[in-house]
């Protein structure tokens, strides 16, 4: 009787738990987000409440079925029943278990084999025993040796491999074919809004000029198919970058050829430093100015200007 009128009080509250929780379930948050209002923190701490409380009251219920169970027929006593001592040969027996992990690894015989060991000669009464040498370590050493043939047939014999002072040069020479290759790279990345005037590739620069320009513009850059470069009026902007732009793009409608193809940023950067460093050098024969004229704004425009800004 008891233990019916538990179940139904139990069921009673587990069924009253599952109620709320069926209740709390429509209210429950649609999708899981971190700006939770107070009411879906309550109705969330609810339902974690009303979890909690249905586990515990399903332990409880278990217990209490066991008390009931107990009450009813109770389990009787276990009698405690001594054990026989054992005799010492028999404990030995008992202990002989297997040998650990530790033995096996160094292939330890066990003390009672060790007649068998003993090698059959002594010096001054001192035995000698054989211990095994253990597999792993037999495999180990053949091992090292088959390894040694093996590598000096590669290295030394065959000669398939490099050396280590072949290696390290190898290496050396990749890494300094690394180091060109990413330096030119750096190098190269220069374009119209980048560029910089830079004194040091003047000279550079000139020999680029008389190399691919001077056809149109003059050994002097005086002008002559193309137009003066010498003086401040441009048709298409003297500041360094303009004049970068204008060599690597060209202006294909006037005659001017675009470079970007057939020259590096590089040296575009550099014939761009050339002509600005030919600024107001009145050479002779001078194509009449035209555009219109620049004057230098910022301090990285003019080479004049290059470590005194003008104000
Ligand atoms: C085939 C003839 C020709 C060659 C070669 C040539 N240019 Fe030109 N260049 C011209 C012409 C023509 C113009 C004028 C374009 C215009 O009227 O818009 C010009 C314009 C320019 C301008 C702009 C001038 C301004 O007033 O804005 C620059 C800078 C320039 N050239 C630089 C170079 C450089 C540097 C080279 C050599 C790498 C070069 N040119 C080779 C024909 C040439």
């Amino acid at each position: 009787m008891k233990k019916i009128s538990l179940l139904i009080l139990l069921s009673g509250i587990g069924t009253a738990v599952l109620a709320s929780e069926q209740e709390a379930k429509p209210i429950a948050i649609p999708e899981p987000s971190l700006g939770l209002s107070v009411t879906e923190i309550l109705v969330l701490a609810l339902l974690v409440f009303a979890i909690v409380l249905l586990l515990v009251s399903i332990v409880l219920f278990k217990a209490f079925k066991v008390m009931a169970k107990e009450q009813l027929h109770p389990t009787p006593y276990q009698k405690y029943v001594p054990e026989a001592p054992l005799d010492y040969e028999e404990w030995l027996k008992t202990k002989k278990s297997k040998p650990g992990i530790w033995s096996k690894l160094l292939s330890l015989k066990p003390i009672e084999q060790e007649q068998e060991l003993v090698i059959p000669h002594a010096y001054d009464g001192i035995h000698e025993l054989n211990n095994p040498v253990p597999k792993w370590f037999n495999i180990l050493f053949y091992g090292t040796m088959i390894f040694a043939v093996g590598y000096i047939y590669y290295y030394h014999i065959g000669e398939y491999g490099q050396k280590q002072d072949q290696e390290y040069e190898t290496e050396m020479a990749k890494a300094a074919e690394d180091k060109r290759k990413f330096l030119a790279q750096a190098v190269n990345k220069v374009d119209e809004s980048t560029v910089k005037v830079d004194k040091t590739l003047i000279a550079n620069g000139k020999n680029v000029f008389m190399a691919n320009c001077i056809a149109c513009h003059g050994e002097h850059g005086q002008g002559l198919v193309g137009p003066n470069l010498t003086d401040e009026f441009w048709l298409h902007g003297g500041s360094i970058n303009d004049i970068f732009k204008t060599i690597k793009y060209g202006v294909p409608a006037k005659g001017m050829v675009s470079w970007e193809k057939s020259m590096s940023s590089v040296n575009i950067a550099e014939v761009a430093n050339y002509i600005v460093s030919l600024q107001g050098s009145h050479p002779a024969n001078a194509k009449a100015p035209q555009g219109e004229k620049y004057e230098a704004k910022a301090a990285t425009d003019t080479l004049k200007n290059e470590s005194s800004p003008k104000k």
